[in-house]
């Protein structure tokens, strides 16, 4: 993870550095550190704790610089402490990194035998004492080179130099990187969003490029070390889209606007009036599909899942599922007739890129539904479905998850429909059933005063289980990944048939259990596990539809979804949930958008 951020200008650098830092801390925020030249040498200032933090160090001792380079740190190697954060400098060379040199206890060993004395834990040093070792004897591009040789894993830097005090290199290898064009200046950042408020000029480094900016050129390296030319993408100007507005944090906004975003979507990709589902150049054709393979991590799993019981209920095609990390170092038995589909918020996950790139290299037909559509994913995949649900900004994935699922629901029901899995008649009901979702997931948005008093019960808990069958199932393992996070409880989502087979031994009284009980043809047995919760002293929490009127007694609470179509009720369903984990945390006060030790975008294994 980590957020980075260069700048070569003819003017001070700092307010933008800082400025940059803030909309990067989504990426890291355990630390944070900025590098400029002040009077022909490095001026290195860093702190713990948030970017705030390094304001306040800069406003008592400037550091007024026309060039440099910023880090917002999210640790892999050594502990959160003002030592490590990045920069990393020597005399000669400062060096800001995103990523893991996995080789870097090797390189270290060979660097102390040199006389390099290290400072910090991390394993970004090594690449400042190397680079300082090889400006020694060979001349900058290739002192680089031979650095980037030496390196495992995966980085993206940002480096200042003493000597060579006008220029800014940047350098990618698996983690993201992007260049920005401005006025008399041009910017190195993580990602558009930290550099979207200084310009919407942006090129996107690709694996093993080498960028060396000054205030008014930019230059580009291949991986072959060759001089060459980059497309300049014009982003749309939506600077103002990720602010609060009157919200009192980011996730609020975001669970909120959820409405918006299912109707942003569904208008995306269906047309009502001709009761038509929008799909061109799809990468295989439907009737051909042997296998859909779809792989994430985190809440983005869960929309697999979820759509693993649509795919299977609408198409006779079958289906796998799996999370990432796991998919990568299995030994998969690749078919050119599977299609293999990659989801993803921010498209930048390490694993799933790694999981993607496996798929490439075995000639595989890959399809990836991303948030953010410039992303690596996005960009390496041979066909992208974005999820249009704009930036989001809470570590905690809320909207992005409905929109992950409805993606993934149009596309069943498409293929379904191509492959004539489904006829003409079902295919047009599951449109209209479309039209009213966002209406229906605003109703949900209600359930907030009610869901603000059930949190009252978790703040004693040990923690809290969630369970469901069929879609509930998806549902409730997201709805147990949401209190995780956020409220720093521990929660459990079961397949609530599976309690039986051990964590019935964690129910004891006044446990919270969040039943998720549509009524779906899985009602009745859901109904009965319930049972055996409250039988065992559970604190049940139901959530049910609007037309379910039998309602056990000892049930603590309910909470009753609209009624819709079974396929559609985890939009329902979810809603809930995020606004529970919600109300938790923000009881125990809770960072709400940065939870402790998370990040946003997790670009490292
Ligand atoms: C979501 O709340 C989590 N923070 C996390 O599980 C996230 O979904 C996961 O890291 C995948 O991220 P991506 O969608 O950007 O690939
Ligand atoms: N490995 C570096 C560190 O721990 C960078 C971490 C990251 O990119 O997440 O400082």
């Amino acid at each position: 993870m980590c957020g980075i951020i260069g700048i070569a200008s003819n003017k001070s650098v700092t307010a933008n550095i800082i400025q940059s830092l803030k909309r990067l801390e989504y990426r890291g925020y355990d630390s944070a550190g900025i590098a400029t030249i002040v009077n022909g040498n490095i001026d290195e200032k860093k702190c713990t704790g948030r970017v705030d933090n390094l304001e306040k160090i800069l406003f008592k001792n400037p550091s007024n610089g026309f060039l440099g380079i910023g880090h917002v740190r999210w640790a892999t190697h050594g502990a959160a402490s003002q030592i490590n954060a990045h920069p990393h400098s020597s005399e000669e060379v400062s060096v800001v990194h995103n990523g893991i040199i996995e080789n870097s206890d090797e390189l270290k060993k060979n660097l102390e035998k040199k006389g390099y004395k290290f400072k910090s834990q991390t394993d970004t040093e090594v690449i400042t004492f190397l680079l300082t070792d090889f400006l020694k004897d060979f001349n900058l591009i290739n002192a680089i080179n031979k650095t980037l040789e030496k390196l495992n894993g995966s980085f993206a830097l940002g480096i200042i130099f003493k000597k060579y005090n006008d220029i800014v290199v940047g350098a990618r290898r698996g983690s993201p990187l992007a260049v920005g064009y401005g006025p008399e200046e041009n910017y190195l950042g993580s990602d558009s969003y930290a550099l979207k408020s200084m310009t919407n000029k942006i090129t996107y480094l690709d694996d093993g490029d080498v960028c060396i900016l000054t205030n008014n050129k930019v230059e580009f390296y291949n991986s072959k070390n060759k001089k060459v030319n980059k497309e300049i993408l014009m982003l749309s100007d939506d600077k103002n889209i990720a602010e609060k507005g009157d919200y009192k944090d980011f996730m609020s906004k975001e669970i909120n606007e959820q409405n918006i975003t299912a109707k942003t979507c569904i208008k995306e990709y269906v047309d009502q009036l001709r009761k038509e589902i929008n799909l061109y150049n799809f990468p295989v054709k439907p009737e051909e599909i042997k296998k859909i393979v779809l792989i994430g991590c985190g809440t983005a799993y869960h929309s697999c899942i979820a759509a693993k019981y649509w795919f299977e209920e609408f198409t006779n095609i079958s289906i796998e599922i799996d999370v990432a990390s796991e998919f990568r170092y299995r030994k998969i038995k690749f078919h050119k007739k599977n299609l293999y589909v990659f989801v993803s918020q921010s498209g930048e996950t390490a694993d799933t890129l790694a999981a993607l790139d496996l798929c490439k290299k075995n000639n595989m037909k890959t399809c990836s539904i991303v948030n953010v559509v410039e992303s690596s994913i996005a960009r390496s995949s041979d066909f992208v479905l974005p999820i249009h649900a704009g930036p989001e900004i809470g570590v905690a994935s809320t909207k992005a998850f409905i929109g992950q699922m409805l993606v993934l629901y149009i596309l069943s029901i498409k293929i379904s429909e191509i492959r004539k899995d489904i006829n003409k008649a079902e295919y047009t009901k599951k449109i209209n059933e479309l039209k009213n979702l966002p209406d229906l997931i605003k109703k949900t948005l209600k359930f907030q005063d009610k869901i603000q008093v059930i949190a009252k019960d978790f703040l004693k808990a040990k923690g809290a289980i969630f369970l469901g069958r069929g879609l509930s199932f998806p549902i409730a393992l997201e709805g147990a990944l949401k209190l995780k996070e956020l409220s720093y409880l521990h929660a459990e989502g079961y397949p609530a048939g599976e309690m039986k087979h051990g964590p019935l031994a964690l129910i004891e009284e006044g446990l919270p259990v969040v039943i998720l009980a549509p009524k779906d043809r899985y009602y009745e047995k859901t109904i009965s596990n319930m049972q055996e919760v409250i039988a065992r002293g559970g604190k049940v929490i139901l959530i049910t539809n609007e037309y379910n009127n039998v309602i056990s007694e000892n049930v603590r609470s309910t909470l009753k979804i609209p009624n819709t179509d079974d396929h559609l009720t985890p939009f329902l369903m979810t809603v809930p949930l995020q606004l529970l984990a919600y109300h938790v945390a923000s009881l125990k006060n809770c960072n709400i958008d940065k939870p402790r030790n998370l990040a946003k975008s997790v670009t490292v294994e």
